[in-house]
């Protein structure tokens, strides 16, 4: 019996340190300059593909940045949530929104030219995402790549992303389970100094049940540009009067009042955070932990040859 537990805790062990190593190695196959035999034109095709549509409709650097995000916190960074079908992640509700999948597949097509079958969907997402924060002013990190793309797409595993209703404990949670920690939180967040929102998720708090903590005008303002109910498109900044350059002044917006989304007014109320959302005011500080926490979220469940493939097409698996 004492050789029958034993054997068991063993086996506990090996499973705590196999999910520990899930987390701990996040990323860890992926590399520096990974095209630049097999496909050295990839990274400058996808930042000239990317500048085109930027030039023409702005808010597409936004939508590549979330398009990312959307990716990793969901099946890890796999390109799953490009994937298109019923019942796949670009179905879910909270996806419905989500933009810049022709972009991808324009960077996509243009490669399956000039090196077919070699760079992945889920690298040119993460490419993707740091070309559109210098697009608009923010910082360049090098990108590394090697990621294998995902077979799996299921609008049920949306649920896993961070949700606009959910407690900071809840995100907090959700986000160190990925081996995110606070500090690269509050940084992504700040990624909301590009972007918008849909007037859909702020109605409540701005009609129904008003939230008394948003700068009086600032709420005249919300309210004038959303109609009442949030029926129709209309999309309000994230980072009202900056919305297009990446800089701190969402952190200046939020410590003020001005606060659109339910979550930027959670923020305040967790102390170490609201000493964080000051301390990043200043651009240097945000930009290193800002670059540092999006090396991290796109080393999220990383796929190897074991779990994934080279898709051909982004909206499809092979
Ligand atoms: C890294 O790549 C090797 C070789 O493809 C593979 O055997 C290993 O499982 C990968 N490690 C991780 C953590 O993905
Ligand atoms: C907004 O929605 C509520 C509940 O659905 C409804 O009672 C109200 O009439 C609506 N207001 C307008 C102006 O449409
Ligand atoms: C990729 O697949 C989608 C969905 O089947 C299709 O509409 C699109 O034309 C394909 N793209 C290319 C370049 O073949």
């Amino acid at each position: 019996m004492g050789f029958g537990q034993s054997s068991i805790r063993s086996f506990m062990i090996l499973i705590f340190l196999f999910s520990y190593r899930q987390v701990s190695v996040n990323g860890q196959n992926l590399t520096e300059g990974f095209y630049s035999v097999a496909c050295p034109l990839a990274e400058t095709i996808a930042r000239a593909t990317i500048r085109t549509y930027f030039l023409v409709q702005p808010n597409i650097a936004p939508g590549l940045l979330k398009l990312h995000y959307s990716d990793c916190f969901v099946e890890g960074c796999d390109g799953s949530v490009l994937i298109s079908g019923p019942n796949t992640e670009r179905t879910a509700d909270a996806n419905l929104n989500l933009r810049g999948f022709e972009v991808i597949e324009d960077i996509k097509r243009q490669l399956e030219v000039v090196c077919p079958g070699v760079v992945s969907c889920a690298d040119i997402l993460a490419l993707a995402a740091r070309d559109a924060v210098v697009l608009t002013n923010g910082p360049s990190w090098d990108v590394k790549s090697g990621r294998k793309d995902g077979r799996v797409s299921l609008a049920a595993n949306v649920k896993n992303l961070p949700s606009l209703s959910h407690s900071i404990t809840v995100l907090l949670n959700n986000f160190a389970a990925l081996g995110l920690n606070t500090e690269d939180f509050v940084a992504l967040f700040g990624g909301h100094t590009i972007g918008t929102a849909a007037c859909r998720f702020i109605t409540d708090r701005i009609f129904s049940t008003i939230d008394l903590t948003i700068d009086p005008l600032f709420l005249a303002q919300l309210q004038s540009s959303c109609p009442i109910n949030g029926s129709g498109s209309s999309r309000v900044a994230l980072d009202t009067g900056s919305e297009l350059v990446f800089d701190t002044s969402i952190f200046k917006n939020i410590l003020n009042g001005r606060t659109v989304l339910k979550t930027d007014q959670i923020l305040l109320t967790n102390p170490m955070i609201y000493r964080m959302l000051q301390d990043f005011v200043t651009f240097q500080r945000f930009n290193t932990i800002f670059t540092r926490a999006m090396a991290k979220m796109s080393g999220i469940g990383v796929k190897t040859e074991l779990n994934g493939e080279i898709r051909r097409n982004c909206s499809k698996v092979n």
